[in-house]
């Protein structure tokens, strides 16, 4: 940012003061408002006028009055978004029935809004969009996917010309965090959701990262956005890393892989040239020399795949106070700029409305760890079940365990829904002793 002596040498802005309203003043509000005021010229200036902050909404207004004036903090959110002179409300709240209300009554009353609130805009994606058109107003929401990595303006302005295809990556920083340490350090997948939720990266209930609702919010957003067709969150298969053990990052790292959280969202195109839209979100295990195996603590990164553009890959801080305001700031400066200029942000178009892929069709590949009954012909035994689905093993390695053996199987790409049944045809045979973990491996 410019000194201050250089900003004094720059003409004044001349527009309208913006008024704004920040709800929430956690790990993200926090910067929002610091970051706003410290660089307030840059902004008068990329705004074409100053911004004006009105109100700070919390839950408890006594643990910010060190850092937030008294007459701007407010426990009424409903309260400040109700002033006539808010023209632009941030929200950081989380959760997401009441910051539902909030967001609404604000689009509602014609103010745009800015939000990182990623459960939300996947839970009702619709209804906001809408209130927004029909108040003329804007709805951001850059935050809300892969923090400071701008995704969502990728795909809503510089992907508007191309047709994407594929949309894959590390989309939650808590789990790559937990992960990262538990593959490089041995760390406990306990004591590191600790230090995650300790930095701010975790979500107020963590069970939203650990659990993949997080990313599965998030890839319905980023599915949404580059198929032009509403995918909810309820639409994202979900699959969290709270069974992967410290056994599963050994056993892969052994052969040769790290395990990662990813989110994939694709367009399918059936046999008859039917198109359809797959969202998805499991742990998988990812080859040590592929570049999401180097994407390290909480760090994200999206590799996009259209049509003219080819691939592209989108890396950075996935999570934190610091670069989620910086998303939630280019938003507020865009929503600025329109109230003062006029114009409105490029709006949501789900035009396409592709239909959802059924999961059970999804081409995929696993990886099978479990403990088998040391006998001559299990071997045998196993690979005609797997034949007997069409599931063809790539590679099969056996090691000594406590009681029994222990397999480990690759296969080669199958259905999700062949490779299912087969696995529980699997665990039904009786020589198979335990199914210890499925995984699948990324293309
Ligand atoms: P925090 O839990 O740190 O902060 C939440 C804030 O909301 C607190 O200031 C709290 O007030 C306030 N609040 C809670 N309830 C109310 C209420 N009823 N009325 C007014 N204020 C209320 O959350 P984060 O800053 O981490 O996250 C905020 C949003 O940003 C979430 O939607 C999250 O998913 C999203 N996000 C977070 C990222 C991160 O890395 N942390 C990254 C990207 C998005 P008080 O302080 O008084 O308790
Ligand atoms: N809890 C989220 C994460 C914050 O860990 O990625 C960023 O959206």
């Amino acid at each position: 940012m410019s000194t201050t002596s250089e900003v004094s040498a720059k003409p004044e802005a001349q527009g309208r003061e913006v008024g704004v309203a920040i709800l929430g003043h956690g790990t993200v509000g926090s910067e929002v408002r610091r970051l706003m005021e410290e660089n307030a010229q840059d902004f008068a200036h990329r705004i074409g006028g100053p911004l004006a902050l009105r109100g700070v909404a919390v839950s408890n207004p006594t643990k910010h009055s060190r850092t937030v004036p008294e007459e701007l903090l407010f426990d009424d959110a409903m309260e400040l978004i109700a002033r006539d002179d808010v023209d632009v409300v941030v929200e950081v709240i989380g959760g997401i029935d009441y910051p539902r209300q909030l967001v609404l009554a604000a689009l509602n009353a014609g103010k745009s809004v800015v939000t990182a609130n990623k459960a939300l805009v996947a839970a009702h994606a619709d209804e906001l969009a809408e209130a927004a058109d029909k108040a003329g107003v804007d709805l951001y929401f850059e935050a809300a996917v892969a923090a400071a990595i701008p995704v969502v303006g990728m795909l809503r302005r510089s992907l508007a010309g191309d047709q994407v295809e594929r949309i894959s990556g590390i989309v939650n920083g808590t789990t790559n965090f937990i992960l990262d340490a538990m593959d490089n350090t041995g760390a406990s997948y306990d004591n590191m959701l600790a230090e995650a939720t300790r930095l701010g990266y975790a979500e107020a209930d963590p069970t939203a990262d650990v659990e993949g609702h997080d990313a599965a919010s998030k890839a319905a957003i980023l599915a949404s956005l580059g198929f032009y067709t509403r995918v909810n969150f309820s639409d994202v298969h979900c699959e969290g890393i709270t069974g992967i053990t410290a056994d599963d990052i050994e056993a892969a790292k052994n052969a040769g892989y790290t395990i990662k959280l990813l989110a994939v969202c694709e367009r399918i195109t059936d046999a008859e040239g039917t198109e359809s839209v797959s969202a998805r979100v499991h742990p998988t295990l990812v080859r040590r020399d592929h570049p999401l195996a180097s994407v390290s603590g909480s760090y994200n990164a999206v590799f996009v795949e259209a049509e003219a553009a080819g691939r592209l890959m989108f890396y950075g801080n996935g999570a934190g106070g610091n670069p989620t305001a910086s998303a939630v700031l280019g938003d507020l400066v865009g929503a600025a700029r329109n109230k003062v200029h006029g114009g409105r942000a490029p709006e949501e178009n789900t035009y396409a409305s592709l239909p959802l892929a059924d999961f059970s069709v999804v081409p995929t590949r696993y990886y099978i760890n479990m403990r088998v009954r040391d006998r001559a012909g299990v071997l045998a035994e196993l690979s005609a079940i797997c034949a007997k689905h069409g599931i063809s093993l790539r590679t099969v390695r056996q090691e000594e365990a406590e009681e029994g053996a222990r397999l480990i199987l690759f296969t080669h790409t199958a259905s999700e829904g062949d490779l299912a049944t087969t696995v529980k045809e699997l665990e039904a045979f009786e020589d198979v002793l335990a199914i210890n973990s499925v995984i699948r491996l990324a293309e």
